[in-house]
């Protein structure tokens, strides 16, 4: 028997609510398989957590983490309770960068049975490779004087080792798929970063020729995946690029509540995090219609990561069924709760 360890931060808002019911998900999907199992250790990791304790997480929380196979994260964020960056770098983004989880995968795909807000969705499946350590997001800059003198700095941090390795592995991953890469750039406005992404595509695309490529800036990019996602296969972005481009992803599927996401750590010498796309949701927290398949599918994305690949396919065969069938939160067209959406996946799992 296979035991995974893996650590589990519901986080906010609606975070408390999707990961409990993924993770019924997830230990189903092992009882039904036989084969591996879950040890689930939960971490109140959070904006009350920081009400409590002055901090997102313990001084040695990432040292606690570091022993996990996984980590299984639900989202972040209140702003009510603390600012957004605080709360965001305390915990979240520590994780990414302190674990070295340089790669955001982030898939996007056409579903039968989801109405899609494009007119004509066509069968899109692409997904996009974020870089996920730095570039626009940086701690380095400050600000000085107030008032009309008042001066904000930030400045973006672009690594050849960060960017080449986000595009070898979009290039890697797309020999596995449909041979097509698109880069995101801005080198028409951003004078200095942006010429150095193209430089860098240009060159890893050059050991790589039997994979085709692209290259939009991100203003009309944004607008392709409205017009025609179908030409995407891998689609590989800075981080800023990364993360608006994801959440259009997870619109043009139907809802930003179904979209997963996988940060990776490539060296190995980290556990990887998995989490959905959206975040905590304040607006319909509590309400118990959060729609659960982001979280149900960033599972997936961690079944994978762990090689659990054939219960990983047939959990995405589900939530396949589910959707097609009308099985639906109200963000999706449906009228249904998390836990009935839940109850009918983990149903249709012990049924297999
Ligand atoms: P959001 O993704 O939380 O919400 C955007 C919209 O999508 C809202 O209308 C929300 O109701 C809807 N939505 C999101 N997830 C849904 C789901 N599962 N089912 C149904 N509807 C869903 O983005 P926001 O409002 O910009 O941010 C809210 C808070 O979350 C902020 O504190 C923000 O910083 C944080 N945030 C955290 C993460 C993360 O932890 N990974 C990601 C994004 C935002
Ligand atoms: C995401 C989120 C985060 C990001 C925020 C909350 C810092 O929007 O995971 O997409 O920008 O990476
Ligand atoms: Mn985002």
């Amino acid at each position: 028997m296979r035991l995974y360890h893996i650590a589990v931060i519901p986080g906010d808002g609606i975070g408390k609510e999707v990961v409990p019911n993924a993770l019924r998900v997830l230990n189903t999907l092992a009882d039904a398989h036989g084969g591996f199992a879950f040890r689930f250790t939960e971490y109140p990791w959070s904006c009350d957590y920081y009400v409590k304790h002055g901090k997102m997480m313990p001084d040695d929380g990432l040292d606690i983490l570091a022993s996990f196979d996984a980590i299984f994260l639900g989202a972040i964020g209140n702003p009510k309770l603390v600012p957004d960056h605080i709360s965001l770098w305390g915990l979240l983004l520590k994780i990414r960068r302190e674990f070295e989880q340089t790669i955001n995968l982030r898939p996007a795909r056409y579903f039968k049975g989801l109405q899609s807000p494009l007119v004509h969705p066509n069968d899109f499946n692409l997904i996009v490779v974020r870089e996920n350590s730095e570039g626009e997001y940086s701690e380095i800059g400050g600000r000085i004087h107030k008032g009309d003198d008042e001066i904000a700095i930030q400045n973006a941090i672009f690594t050849r080792k960060a960017a080449e390795g986000a595009m070898r592995f979009a290039f890697d991953l797309a020999k596995r798929r449909r041979g097509h890469v698109t880069s995101a750039t801005k080198s028409n406005g951003i004078f200095h970063t942006m010429p150095f992404w193209d430089e860098v595509f240009k060159e890893v695309a050059n050991d790589y020729p039997d994979v085709q490529t692209a290259s939009y800036h991100i203003d009309a990019l944004s607008a392709f995946f409205v017009t025609r996602p179908e030409i995407f296969d891998v689609v590989v972005a800075s981080n800023l690029f990364g993360d608006i481009l994801t959440d259009l992803g997870g619109a043009i599927m139907g809802s930003i509540g179904i979209a997963p996401s996988a940060n990776i750590n490539v060296n190995g010498k980290y556990p990887s995090m998995f989490e959905p796309v959206h975040g905590s949701a304040p607006d319909i927290y509590g309400q118990g219609i959060a729609n659960p398949i982001g979280q149900i599918w960033s599972g997936k994305m961690m079944l994978d990561h762990l090689g659990e690949t054939e219960s990983g396919q047939k959990l995405m065969d589900v939530i396949e069924g589910v959707i097609a069938d009308g099985i639906k939160t109200r963000d999706i067209g449906g009228a249904m709760t998390t836990k009935a959406v839940t109850d009918e996946i983990c149903r249709r799992l012990k049924a297999l």
